[in-house]
Formats: structure tokens, sequence, C-alpha cells
């Protein structure tokens, strides 16, 4: 997500005051997901139209495979060990064909969900796909064409939305849920994604079994964020996959993180790409982890101050710490 704290950030995102610009930075001192090239240059499109396509992804290498809504899912059942996307190396086939078919309202950035799509598409433990924040579906669309099925929480209650956007609005929740369901059946993806619409607090009945993979983007405060990754976290299998966004970059979701996987000894830190941190459950040696954790803290720091100079109006000073003036905020 992107950043709900509750702390006092502007609405970089909000499709409801859509920008309907693309950015690009230079990702800082970001890792490449295993198997896919390393992303020179990162980029978010953040837009009210949700089919708008980027040209860079089509005319960008591996994007020869089916359009939207050609491909077929995979027999049920087979979800959770899909065959891999792509030779060692190689570009990650599909990632590109995925965001264009993806909408563009959102907060994930192109090399975010290309990262997405890698962890989705190699193989993993038996188990369900679980996203937990699914907002408008550009995550969703991503994990569905990598994953084939995906089960998607996500109360659509206008709450812990964006920032700035806490509190519940019964009215923004439902043009969430609206345009979610739509850009579903625009990326043909509808049959693979099971909507479930609770806080995920409450959700865990609604998903039976281990998890294989699990996307974190639901609300960022510091208790609902180590929620999420403590109790959903538990439940991914053995060689899972946990992906987290936002993480140093959000108060509560890096907090969250110090407090759970860089410190149990439960999770390995693969990288991130930008805000977007990718854990594989395993033992880990928690000194280790911690000092892993510990070096993104300068990374942390610098998005803070970056938001806090965005905040008080400075955005030249948070651009000579390295925002890209087309970016509205920090991912
Ligand atoms: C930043 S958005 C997610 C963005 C999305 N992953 C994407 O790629 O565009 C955060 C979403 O989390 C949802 N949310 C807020 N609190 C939640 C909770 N407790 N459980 C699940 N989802 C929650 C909000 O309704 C909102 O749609």
């Amino acid at each position: 997500m992107s950043g709900p704290d509750g702390a006092s950030e502007p609405s970089p995102a909000s499709a409801d005051s859509p920008r309907g610009a693309a950015d690009s930075r230079s990702p800082a001192g970001e890792s490449s997901p295993p198997g896919a090239p390393s992303p020179a240059r990162e980029r978010r499109v953040i837009a009210a139209q949700p089919r708008q396509v980027d040209a860079r992804a089509q005319d960008a290498p591996g994007a020869g495979v089916s359009p939207p809504g050609a491909a077929s899912p995979p027999p049920p059942g087979t979800a959770s060990t899909p065959p891999a996307a792509s030779p060692p190396g190689a570009a990650p086939r599909g990632a590109d064909a995925a965001l264009a078919a993806a909408p563009t309202e959102g907060w994930l950035t192109e090399a975010q969900a290309r990262r997405l799509f890698v962890a989705a598409s190699r193989p993993r433990p038996r188990g369900a796909v679980v996203e937990i924040g699914s907002f408008r579906a550009r995550s969703t669309v991503v994990l569905a064409l990598a994953a084939g099925e995906v089960v998607a929480i996500d109360p659509h209650a206008g709450s812990d939305r964006g920032p700035q956007e806490i509190t519940a609005d019964a009215v923004r929740g439902d043009a969430d849920h609206e345009a979610f369901t739509a850009n579903l059946a625009a990326a043909g993806v509808a049959d693979r994604v099971r909507h479930v619409r609770r806080f995920s607090s409450d959700a865990h009945g609604d998903v039976p079994g281990p998890l294989s993979l699990l996307f974190v983007d639901g609300a960022h405060r510091f208790g609902p964020a180590r929620a999420d990754l403590v109790d959903w976290g538990a439940r991914v299998a053995p060689g899972g996959t946990m992906l987290v966004h936002d993480s140093f970059s959000s108060i509560g979701v890096t907090l969250a993180l110090l407090t759970t996987c860089a410190s149990t000894g439960d999770w390995r830190y693969v990288g991130r790409s930008g805000s977007l941190a990718e854990y594989e459950r395993r033992s880990a040696p928690r000194l280790r982890e911690l000092a892993r954790h510990l070096a993104e803290l300068p990374y942390f720091a610098r998005n803070v101050a970056i938001k806090v100079l965005i905040v008080a109006g400075r955005r030249r000073w948070a651009e000579r710490l390295g925002l890209d003036p087309a970016a509205p905020w920090p991912y």
C-alpha cells in the first residue's frame, strides 16, 4: 500500500483525486528479484483510467505472451505449484503483459509489480496465494496472472486506504469495490480471484490451510500491520514467500517488520524493490537478519525525511534527497 500510517501524509494516489501521471525514478539501493533483470528505473503509474497501458511495457522484452484475458487459468489445485516463468537470468516472461493488463490505479510501481510477478510465478510449496489489501486490483491482477488463483482480502470500507485515509468511508469503499470488480473483469482474471470482503483479522476462517505466498498491503498502522505479519505470516508454509509493501517507508510497517521478521529468525530477508520487501519463510540466523534490516534504516530515514519535507511544502529539498521530481511520494 502505500502508506496509511495514520500520520499526516498527503494523498499521493487517491483514485478520487487522480493524477494521471506516469512517474519514473531511480530506485535507491534496491535488489532485483531472483530471475529478473535489475530494473534500471522504476516506473509508477497512477491514473484514473484503469486500462491505461504503459507503452514501455508493451515494447519491453518478455512481452510476447498471451494478451490479457487470453491466458487460461491453470486447473484448480495447481495454483500453488505453477511452472517457473522464465529460465534463470531471463526476463520474467509475462510480467510485462501482466503490467499491461493491470489497472494503473494504485501504488505499486512497475518494478514492484515485476517483483510480485516473479515471486508468484516461481514454484512454491502447496498452499493458497493470499493478498491483504487489494484496493482497485492492480496487485491482484499481477498475482492472478502469475499464480493462477488468488484470495484477495479487502473490506473495501474506505478505511486505511491510503495516506490520510484512515477512517472508514462507505462511499469511497463502495467505489473501490466497484472498480476492483470491473478491473478484474477487464483483465480477464475474475474467475481466478476470490474476494473476501473483510478486514484481514476477521478473514482467517475464509482461507483454509497453509499459504504459499502472502502479499501484505492492507492497513499500515503498526497494530494491524504487525498482526498481518504475525498472524497471517505464521500461516506461510516453509519455503513460501511473503512480500510487504511500504517496508522501510511507512513508519507503522517498518516498526512492524523490525519487531517481527527482523528479530524472530523465522524469515530470511531476500531484498526489496523500492518499498516492496520480499521474505522467504525459513529459519535464518537472527543476528544476520537483524543486521540486514538495520542496514535498511538509512533508506527508511531518507523516506521519512522526504515525506516530512513534502508535507512541509519543501519538495525541492525532498528532490535533493532523491525524490524523483515526477513522483508524488516515495514508494
Ligand atoms: C494501498 S491499498 C492496496 C493497494 C493495492 N495492493 C494495489 O496494488 O493497488 C490498501 C488497501 O487495504 C485495504 N485495507 C485496509 N485495512 C485493511 C485490513 N485490515 N485488512 C485488509 N485490507 C485492508 C484498504 O481497503 C485498501 O484498499
